[in-house]
């Protein structure tokens, strides 16, 4: 590292100190005042004052108690109190986030509009906010689909790198909500006369940009601060990230000594990439200012990790300005990345960032101090008894709130109800999450004197239920959601591989007694093999799950679908059609035999298939008949598609066309596999309508996304050649359409089939995770 670079950092973050400590004794004046307590009491009166009181309201269910997204906002709007609760919600993004002041009319009047528009949306829909189908939605309509596309796998990447010992949901909730900031600021930024396609060129922008910088939390802050690295990885970690910070771009890869060195590489990488693209999006000026930032949130992170607990000498500044400097840095690391500087929004940034940090830290106290941590807050604890001269930081958090109020604001009184509504909210969500005994033993220590006013604030967590923010709620349901997901997939997946093992164990084919002949083992060397069974797996699932057929009893259909589904594959590989040479990790049905045996093993198969179905005599005998006829007829289908696929080779199919061939050879196979178990039910119509059309969408998205792997899929992973459908000079999305125009197809398929399952039971909600295997597959 070059020592003018290292010396120019140095003075930048001593700068930026003698701001904090400027801020800093101006809290501590306010302190001295003794004016916090008194003044703020009053402000409190005021606020319970009557339009509050009127909205103590009819205590609400149990599931609008534990701010069930949608149980929440549909009392909301019941009881009348959804404007007041977004009108707050948005003045406080605008004020903290936006850096603006309620005193001007265009702001209100842009919150008003903005709070218009998110009530109509929130009375109309009563689906749970921000699915990726809905994001997706939006992407369209604002052009940026392969933006999202880019995120999405971005995200993917980034949860298969988080290591376990650190949160991979709070990470991805991190960047998500980085990203929405800078959107947010890009939004408020624009014109409304803007063009769509400049419109969508600053958005992608934002979002990336947005990524870019999101990525530092995961995998700087929280890197640092987990269990993951050792103690020597985490010095030449810092070593690295204070080069990158000092020179401004990310420094070379040099040795590791650890064990951790393939998750630093990919760190490197990635953040090497999203130094480079911030480096060539912004101008001289802002890198200036972003990089400046971008130090003093590290540096300051650095001099708070080095702390240690057990010493009992720090300083009131020693404590506070690292907290200062972190905090506010952070936020203007945003608004610096969208280039639009103001001092006066800038400073009020800076007052905001301390507040919400001793939020934070008192949220966090318990886990602090047990790791041994230094926060204003544990380092309280563990010192007030010995040290008279520390400052307490509850005292000081509503300094903060004080010097908020009555100097950033003026004393503005709407700017008032809002703050003292947020910081009620903040202490309440604590003590929910603390426990009644808990959040009392903390606050025998913190409230110790401020006894009149501490009990005023007891008194109206208890008494007003409407302090509330629409952004802890989406913050929760996000979390909430992932919880949720993860759990259900988790589920999907084991009990995938259930059905998988259970069925392989049943495929293979017995002899035909004393008669010697190639075709029964071909069959069985086909049917062993390393296969994903998606299509018995789908029929096993929608039979026992939705339909609670019995399992045992299915059986053979879900060996017939394997064989019907094992014989396309043969069919397919073959020198006339594909001519492939590699079939699920081994050589091919006609290389390992010949083709002969390959023809006459794929028409044994699909005769084989029959053969189970009719089997299944514990179903009335209509029904199976119905089934064998719908299976017969679905074949022939297949054969068509197959045909047509064929029949392409080097023409330049037009969309329509695309879908239609990929319905056939692929789709029908799914729609089989979903529609046969619903036969054998008797499930009602407009089910199987809703089901048809789920296995219409979800059949193409799988063939977009083996069009996909055809060209960037790992060779060792799928078990089949690479570059087959571009040797054959085959017809497919990926060479009609190319790779973007290919995911976008494919996103559009997710949807529609995700969207045609919300007319399904929640028993169905297995098909999600299927959809989402199907587009993330490697396989
Ligand atoms: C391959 O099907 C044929 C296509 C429809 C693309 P799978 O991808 O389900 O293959 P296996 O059964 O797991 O080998
Ligand atoms: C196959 O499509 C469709 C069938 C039903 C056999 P592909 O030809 O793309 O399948 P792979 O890639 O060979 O598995
Ligand atoms: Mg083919
Ligand atoms: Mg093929
Ligand atoms: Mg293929």
């Amino acid at each position: 590292m070059n020592n003018t670079q290292l010396k120019n950092s140095n003075k930048v973050y001593q700068k930026a100190e003698i701001q904090a400590r400027v801020y800093f004794h101006a809290l501590l004046n306010v302190i001295k005042s003794r004016k916090v307590f008194p003044t703020l009491e009053k402000n409190l009166e005021e606020l319970v004052g009557k339009p509050l009181i009127s909205r103590i309201l009819t205590a609400p269910a149990k599931s609008v108690k534990n701010k069930e997204y949608s149980s929440y906002i549909h009392w909301l709007v019941k009881t009348g109190s959804l404007t007041s609760y977004l009108d707050r919600s948005i003045s406080y993004i605008y004020l903290r986030d936006l850096g603006k002041s309620l005193d001007s009319d265009e702001t209100r009047d842009r919150i008003n509009h903005v709070v218009k528009d998110l009530e109509k949306y929130l009375t109309k829909t009563n689906k749970e906010p921000f699915r990726l189908v809905e994001l997706y939605r939006w992407a369209q309509k604002e052009q940026i689909e392969a933006t999202f596309i880019w995120l999405m796998d971005k995200l993917k990447m980034v949860s298969d790198h988080i290591p376990e010992g650190m949160d991979q949901d709070n990470a991805k909730r991190k960047l998500i909500k980085i990203i929405a900031g800078v959107l947010l600021h890009e939004f408020e930024e624009m014109e409304e006369s803007i063009s769509s396609n400049e419109r969508a060129k600053r958005l992608d922008e934002a979002i990336r940009l947005g990524y870019c910088y999101g990525l530092t939390y995961p995998f700087i802050d929280d890197l640092l601060d987990a269990d993951v690295l050792t103690d020597h990885e985490k010095k030449q970690y810092s070593q690295l990230l204070r080069t990158t910070f000092t020179q401004r771009e990310v420094a070379e890869w040099e040795e590791w000594a650890g064990e951790n060195e393939e998750l630093i590489r990919f760190v490197h990488q990635e953040l090497g990439e999203a130094f480079s693209f911030i480096n060539e999006r912004i101008s001289k000026e802002v890198k200036e200012k972003f990089f400046d930032q971008v130090f003093i949130f590290y540096q300051s992170q650095e001099i708070d990790r080095e702390k240690n607990l057990s010493d009992p000498n720090f300083t009131n500044e020693e404590l506070y300005l690292p907290v200062i400097l972190k905090s506010s840095s952070s936020r203007l690391l945003v608004r610096s990345l969208i280039g639009n500087s103001d001092i006066e929004i800038d400073n009020r940034t800076f007052y905001y960032g301390l507040y919400n940090q001793l939020s934070d830290d008192f949220t966090d106290l318990f886990q602090d101090y047990e790791s041994g941590a230094v926060t204003p807050y544990t380092y309280y604890l563990a010192y007030h008894n010995d040290r008279n001269d520390l400052i307490n930081p509850f005292e000081l958090y509503w300094a903060v709130i004080y010097y908020l109020i009555h100097h950033v604001y003026q004393s503005d009184k709407k700017t008032a109800q809002i703050i003292l509504n947020r910081a009620i909210n903040g202490l309440k969500r604590n003590k929910e999450r603390l426990g009644e005994g808990k959040y009392h033993q903390l606050m025998n220590v913190f409230a110790r004197n401020m006894d009149s006013f501490h009990q005023s604030i007891l008194q109206l967590m208890n008494k007003i239920n409407d302090v509330d923010f629409f952004d802890k709620l989406l913050r929760d349901n996000m979390l909430n959601t992932m919880k949720k997901e993860r759990k259900e997939k988790k589920t999907f997946l084991n009990h995938s591989k259930t059905i998988r093992n259970e069925l392989n164990k049943r495929l293979r084919i017995g002899r035909s007694y004393g008669l010697d002949e190639p075709i029964t083992e071909a069959a069985n060397y086909s049917l062993a093999s390393d296969a994903k069974r998606l299509r018995p797996i789908v029929a096993s699932m929608i039979a026992t799950d939705i339909y609670q057929l019995d399992q045992v009893t299915i059986i053979p259909l879900l060996k017939s679908l394997e064989y019907m589904h094992t014989a396309s594959l043969i069919f397919d590989d073959l020198p006339s059609q594909d001519n492939a040479s590699i079939r699920r990790g081994k050589p091919t049905l006609h290389e390992a035999y010949n083709s002969a045996t390959a023809e006459l093993t794929g028409l044994f198969l699909t005769q084989k298939a029959y053969e189970e179905q009719a089997t299944l005599d514990q179903f009335d005998t209509k029904t199976v008949l119905e089934l064998i006829q719908y299976s017969a007829k679905m074949t022939a289908e297949m054969c068509k598609g197959q045909a047509i696929d064929l029949e392409s080779k080097g023409k330049k199919l037009t969309l329509p066309e695309l879908n239609q061939m990929c319905y056939f050879k692929t789709g029908i196979g799914f729609e089989a596999a979903i529609m046969m178990p619903m036969i054998l039910a008797q499930a009602p119509d407009k089910e199987k309508e809703l089901m048809k059309k789920y296995a219409y969408h979800a059949g193409i998205a799988f063939q977009i996304k083996d069009d996909l792997l055809d060209v960037e899929g790992k060779k060792d992973i799928i078990g089949k050649p690479i570059g087959n459908d571009e040797d054959n000079d085959s017809s497919t999305f990926v060479s009609v359409l190319g790779k973007t125009e290919a995911k976008k197809a494919m996103w559009e398929h997710y949807c529609e089939a995700q969207e045609s399952l919300n007319g399904m039971p929640e028993s169905a909600n297995f098909l999600r995770h299927l959809l989402d295997y199907f587009i993330n597959r490697e396989k």
